[in-house]
C-alpha cells in the first residue's frame, strides 16, 4: 500500500482553541482513505506552541527549553488528532521516528506524532518521517493554498502549480535571507530532505477537503506540487 505522510499545520488544529469541526472533518476523510493508503500524520503546534515558547523566553528560559515546551504542544495536537480518528488511530503517540516506523510497519492503524527535537520544525519532522518509512509523498496542509513566488498577500503574488525541488530550496533560502517576519511555508531543512530523497511534496489549503482528497489520491488539485 502506498505510504503518504500528512503534515497538518498547527494553525488548522488549534488556531487558539482546538478546532473540533476541522478535526472531525479531516478525520472522516482520513478514515475513508485508510483502505487504500497508509497514512502517517505529523501535527504542528500552532498558536499554543508559540505562546508557550514565548512565555518560557519571558522567564529567561533559553531557546532549547522554549522549543521543548513548544514540542509538547505539537504532541498535544497529535493526541487531539488521534482522538478524532478514534479506533483507526495507533493507540500511542510515538516520540521518535524509530518508534513511529515500528508502528507504521507492524500495524494498519494510522500513526500520529508531533515534534521531535529542539531546533527543528514539524516540516522537517514530516520530511524525516517520510524518509524513515519510505513514503514518496508528503501532503502539507496549512492555511495557505500553495506556494507563491513572494509572500502570498503581496500584490502580484503568483502561485506555482508545479515546481522542482531545486526551485523550492532556492525560494526557501530567499525567504530566510530576507527575514521579513514572514515564514516560508516549508523550512530549509525540510526542503533539502525532500530533495535528497526525491519525495514529492504537495501544498494544500487544509480546510478544502476536496483538494486534500485529490492530493492524497493522486488526482489533479489546486495546490502546488514539488517534484523532480
Ligand atoms: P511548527 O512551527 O513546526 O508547527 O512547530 P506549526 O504550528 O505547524 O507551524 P506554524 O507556526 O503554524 O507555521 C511549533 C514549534 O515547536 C518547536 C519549535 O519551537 C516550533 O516553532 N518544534 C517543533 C521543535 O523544536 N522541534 C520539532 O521537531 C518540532
Amino acid at each position: 500500500m502506498q505510504r503518504v505522510v500528512l503534515s497538518i499545520g498547527g494553525s488548522l488544529i488549534n488556531p487558539g482553541k482546538p478546532d473540533v469541526k476541522f478535526l472531525k472533518n479531516i478525520a472522516a476523510l482520513i478514515v475513508k482513505l485508510k483502505a487504500k493508503f497508509q497514512l502517517a500524520i505529523l501535527c504542528g503546534g500552532g498558536q499554543p506552541a508559540r505562546d508557550y515558547a514565548s512565555a518560557v523566553r519571558g522567564f529567561g528560559g533559553n531557546e532549547f527549553v522554549a522549543d521543548e515546551a513548544a514540542i509538547l504542544m505539537t504532541k498535544a495536537n497529535a493526541f487531539l488528532m488521534a482522538a478524532a480518528l478514534g479506533e483507526s488511530a495507533y493507540p500511542d503517540i510515538p516520540y521518535d521516528f524509530t518508534r513511529a516506523a515500528e508502528a507504521v510497519t507492524t500495524t494498519d492503524k494510522i500513526v500520529v506524532m508531533g515534534g521531535t527535537i529542539p531546533g527543528f520544525t514539524t516540516d522537517a519532522d514530516a520530511a524525516l518521517l517520510a524518509e524513515k518509512i519510505g513514503a514518496k509523498k508528503i501532503i502539507n496542509l496549512s492555511n495557505i493554498d500553495g506556494i507563491y513566488d513572494r509572500p502570498p498577500k503581496r500584490p502580484g503574488a503568483k502561485k506555482f502549480a508545479t515546481m522542482t525541488h531545486e526551485q523550492l530550496i532556492r525560494l526557501a533560502n530567499e525567504y530566510d535571507l530576507r527575514k521579513a517576519g514572514t515564514n516560508f511555508i516549508f523550512d530549509n531543512v525540510a526542503c533539502k530532505i525532500a530533495a535528497r530523497s526525491k519525495i514529492e511534496a504537495h501544498f494544500i489549503n487544509g480546510r478544502d477537503l476536496k483538494q486534500v482528497e485529490a492530493a492524497i489520491t493522486g488526482m489533479k488539485h489546486k495546490g502546488t506540487v514539488v517534484k523532480g
